[in-house]
């Protein structure tokens, strides 16, 4: 597969077979991220690979009533569009391996000097996000089907404590891996001349 082939036709999948997959094809994708570009080659980034069990619907279970909280307190106007994406912030419940990916805090240091940039200046959050691209390329690349899913960052604290991840860390996304069970349509894309513009 060309690397363009790939890019192209990679899809979010969210219907996955049963078959787990196994852990050296597991280990070699994390290889693959780890070939990533990170801040001074930190590679700052944890894979936390969970299996179908009880940490599995732990996670499932936390994420789904920390948004039925969210829309509880949110009543109004904004109850029912934020109910409509609970379920899209769930929709990994199928998948056989789930990974968890998370990076260090950024420095108390950084945080003083520049507040809010903080994270962005340290880059290890958008590192982590080239380092997921990379394992989603090579997933497809070998016949797995990935997708990324950030709003169970809301229930954050729960999963540091049910992974044991410690408060020095953050979670940067969960991403669903297995065999794909559906064959999704691209959705449509931008053109570049609608997200690009050049300047002198
Ligand atoms: C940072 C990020 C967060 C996402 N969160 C979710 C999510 O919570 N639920 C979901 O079903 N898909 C999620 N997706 C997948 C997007 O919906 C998907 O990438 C987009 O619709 C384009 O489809 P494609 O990946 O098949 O090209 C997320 C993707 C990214 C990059």
């Amino acid at each position: 597969m060309d690397l363009e082939r790939a890019l192209l036709d990679r899809r979010s999948i969210r219907r996955f077979k049963r078959d787990v997959p196994p852990d050296d094809v597991v280990q070699n994708l994390v290889r693959m991220a780890l070939a990533a570009p990170s801040p001074m080659n930190r590679q700052d980034w944890r894979f936390t690979a969970i299996r179908m069990g009880a940490l599995h619907e732990a996670i499932k279970t936390s994420v789904a009533a920390c948004w039925d909280r969210i829309c509880d307190e949110n009543e109004g106007s904004a109850s029912d569009a934020l109910r409509g994406y609970k379920g899209h912030f769930s929709a990994f419940d199928e998948a056989p391996l789930l990974l968890v990916i998370d990076v260090k805090r950024p420095a108390r240091l950084l945080e003083h000097a520049v507040g809010d940039r903080a994270e962005r200046i340290q880059g290890d959050l958008i590192s982590a996000g080239m380092a997921i691209q990379n394992l989603m390329l090579a997933a497809h690349h070998q016949g797995l089907g990935t997708c990324v899913f950030t709003g169970c960052i809301a229930a954050e604290e729960e999963l540091i404590r049910l992974l044991g991840l410690g408060h020095q860390r953050r979670i940067a996304a969960l991403v669903a891996l297995g065999y794909p069970d559906e064959t999704p349509m691209a959705p449509a894309r931008c053109e570049p001349t609608e997200r690009l513009r050049f300047l002198a």
